[in-house]
């Protein structure tokens, strides 16, 4: 039997197919004339729902809230928001261009701060257009207002196209490192959910999968936001990967008596030395993974990958809303008034890291030279 009959049978209310999309998973950003469709990530398992955005701050605000996350798609919405606060705001001459891009990306950036994606591709429209500015200084005719804002639109759709492709080659490279018979972890969602594509780390998993090389893959919870629980291991189950949900408790025990050889996880930022900055309990899987001799995979596209940053020491963590903690779907699970501690990121440090796997190829072992080769390449 077909892949997708196999779901129709097991879980006839979630045979979707998305129309014009190959995959399994619904389209996480749909940008068109109109403006921009963000998959309500906040909704997931139980209901597909979409918001509708028109500008920058809209953008902003879907971010901050989480009805979009992920560290590339957090960029490559970015991208879609700058574009469409261009449209919005049509600026006359190079200096509202000037204006109007530098506090748009201000904006942009001020809505999380450890996932580098937003950054890169918030600088990448910013540079644009202050370039643009620069060669058509002064008032800007009908004819090159228009050339702004199709360029910026062209921008955002190239960010976003080259984040899809560099999924398809990680996953292509990272599956090439799994062995046979492949027991597999991961930890939160760097899956199609995550980016415009396939995904980073559940990518390498699912073309693993579609080359019959992965036996088992556990998906930890994640606590206290629930990615794993909500949104990875649906998209394992969409996916039709033999899998199985555990919480971040389990892993310890899944590793030693489960024959698990391998963890993969994404990343939201690579410091140069190669620190990873990645979903809470990341690190203590990466410390366990060491324990026990089992490979610890990173895949994050080179984006990911920030060169200002020399150690894990200079990246920012975020602190989230301590009700993130003490709530479930509404429901208290603490004493009211409890004192809270939310750090939403660990950074897992590259004595840990057995490879790191970007669009470019496998980082191994895991130095500053070979990191500085691979970007480079
Ligand atoms: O807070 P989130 O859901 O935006 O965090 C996302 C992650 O940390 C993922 O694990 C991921 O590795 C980065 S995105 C591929």
């Amino acid at each position: 039997m077909n892949h997708a009959g196999l779901l129709r049978r097991a879980r006839p209310e979630r045979a979707l197919t998305f129309k014009g999309e190959k995959s399994m998973i619904p389209p996480r950003l749909i940008f068109n004339k109109t403006g921009m469709k963000i998959l309500d990530q906040r909704l997931l398992p139980d209901k597909v729902k979409f918001l509708a955005v028109k500008d920058a701050s809209g953008t902003a605000k879907a971010t901050r809230d989480m009805a979009l996350r992920g560290a590339p798609l957090i960029g490559c919405a970015a991208a879609f928001g700058f574009a469409l606060e261009m449209r919005r705001l049509a600026p006359k001459t190079s200096a509202e261009i000037e204006k109007q891009a530098r506090r748009t990306a201000d904006l942009l950036k001020a809505a999380r701060p450890t996932a580098v994606a937003l950054f890169y591709a918030t600088d990448r429209m910013l540079n644009l257009a202050l370039a643009f500015a620069a060669a058509h200084p002064g008032k800007l005719f009908p004819a090159a207002r228009r050339r702004f804002l199709v360029a910026m639109d062209k921008e955002a759709r190239l960010v976003s196209a080259e984040d899809e492709k560099a999924c398809r080659d990680m996953g292509a490279y990272g599956a090439a490192l799994l062995p046979r018979k492949c027991v597999v972890m991961t930890h939160c969602n760097a899956g199609a959910l995550a980016t415009m594509g396939i995904g980073t780390a559940v990518g390498v998993i699912t073309t693993a999968h579609k080359k019959g090389k992965i036996k088992h893959a556990y998906s930890c919870e994640t606590r206290p936001y629930l990615q794993g629980a909500r949104l990875t291991i649906w998209e394992l189950m969409r996916e039709g990967v033999p899998s199985e949900l555990i919480t971040d408790n389990m892993a310890a025990h899944i590793i030693k008596t489960c024959g698990v050889n391998a963890v993969v996880v994404g990343a939201d930022r690579i410091a140069a030395n190669g620190d990873t900055a990645n979903k809470i309990g990341t690190y203590a899987l990466a410390v366990i993974a060491k324990y026990h001799g089992v490979p610890f995979y990173v895949a994050a596209p080179t984006p990911t990958i920030d060169k200002h940053a020399s150690d894990g020491t200079a990246i920012a963590i975020e602190e989230r809303s301590t009700e993130e903690v003490t709530y479930v779907k509404g429901a208290r699970i603490a004493p009211k008034g409890v004192k809270v501690r939310h750090p939403a990121f660990d950074v897992t440090p590259a004595s840990l890291i057995t490879a790191i796997v970007t669009e470019k190829g496998v980082i191994n072992p895991v130095t500053r030279a070979n990191i500085l080769k691979n970007v480079s390449r």
